[in-house]
């Protein structure tokens, strides 16, 4: 018999497409269970000042196929703190809530860990950010739809630039993290990529591109992950344009678009099932873990290694990108 009566669940960090599919999976799994389960409106700073709420099946009905959360989410200051912690908890009691399900990134698994070290209480995690770079998972929840959006993207602007034979620099998002844009490239036949994992270097590319010139090649898609290390895409776009003034170089920022939208098939499926992987887990007597789906199968991580772990990047993904983009 489990000790579990009262479960919560939140959202925190960047939204995803696909935290609403796992936030019904966890209600649902939880009436299923007979457990009391409740919201948490707006992430951790929705903990602080009390904002739960019950749930009840019609609370998610209709919400599966909807991107964004019902939940709200934040990047919580105080949360940070101590103080802010303390208050979390005694407002989590105020409500009898023994468990938490955390969705969110690195950020949101390092706050319920340290929160886990002051107070006896119980949180399991699902990987809810598009970047796709949490330890302990194969694929995080939004990143497939972040992806396929980034990638209909680039098939417009290839249009475009194909008829005006132009050189577009493409932004994709990932501040730390390469995934979306290496798997953009690969997906949109990039002629390069530049990653925050990887040095790519500009006059490999800038050679690249005179080849492709002299062979009447001139309309190219480079994509960049706003976290390059050697330069965004804006600052890329003006030292190639300066460096090849033969070619019309353009700039399109994707930005917030790959946060939004309806979730893909894939991520509701994996979403649906480490909501139900968190409420098992918790009533198994599970605390302190993320929950991921690694080949095909649910995988527990606990929060300091699912955090400090590095994601192995696939360099077969950058080789086969580099190779068919000669
Ligand atoms: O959700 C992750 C992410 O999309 C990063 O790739 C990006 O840098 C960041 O969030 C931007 O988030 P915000 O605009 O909410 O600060």
């Amino acid at each position: 018999m489990s000790s579990i009566k009262r479960i919560a669940v939140f959202t925190s960090g960047g939204d995803s497409p696909g935290m609403n599919a796992a936030i019904r999976s966890v209600v649902r799994t939880s009436i299923y269970h007979d457990l009391h389960v409740y919201g948490i409106y707006g992430g951790y700073d929705g903990m602080i000042n009390g904002k739960i709420e019950r749930l009840e099946l019609g609370n998610v009905g209709n919400i599966m196929q909807r991107g964004g959360t019902i939940l709200k989410t934040a990047r919580s200051k105080e949360f940070m703190t101590v103080e802010g912690r303390q208050k979390a908890y005694d407002s989590l009691k105020a409500h009898d809530i023994d468990a938490c399900v955390a969705i969110g990134g690195n950020g949101t698994y390092t706050g319920a860990m340290v929160f886990l070290e002051e107070h006896d209480f119980k949180i399991v995690g699902l990987p809810g950010t598009i970047d796709n770079d949490l330890y302990g998972t194969d694929y995080t929840i939004g990143f497939d739809t972040s992806v396929n959006t980034a990638m209909r993207a680039v098939d417009k602007i290839r249009d475009t630039a194909d008829s005006h034979n132009r050189l577009f620099f493409i932004e994709v998002m990932g501040r730390h993290s390469g995934y979306i844009a290496l798997h953009t490239a690969l997906a949109s036949g990039a002629a390069d990529v530049f990653l925050p994992e990887i040095e790519t270097n500009i006059d490999e590319v800038i050679n690249h591109l005179k080849l492709n010139a002299k062979r009447g090649k001139l309309f190219n898609l480079i994509i960049v992950a706003e976290g390059n290390k050697s330069g965004n895409a804006t600052e890329l776009s003006k030292i190639v344009q300066e460096r090849l003034p033969e070619f019309d170089v353009k700039l399109t920022i994707i930005g917030h678009l790959q946060r939004g939208g309806a979730p893909s098939c894939l991520d509701r499926v994996l979403s649906s099932r480490l909501g139900y992987s968190a409420v098992e887990a918790l009533m198994a007597g599970k605390n302190g873990i993320a929950i991921g789906v690694v080949n095909d199968k649910i995988a527990y991580t606990p929060f300091h290694e699912a955090i400090h772990g590095v994601k192995e990047f696939n360099h077969d993904l950058i080789s086969i990108a580099k190779k068919l983009a000669i």
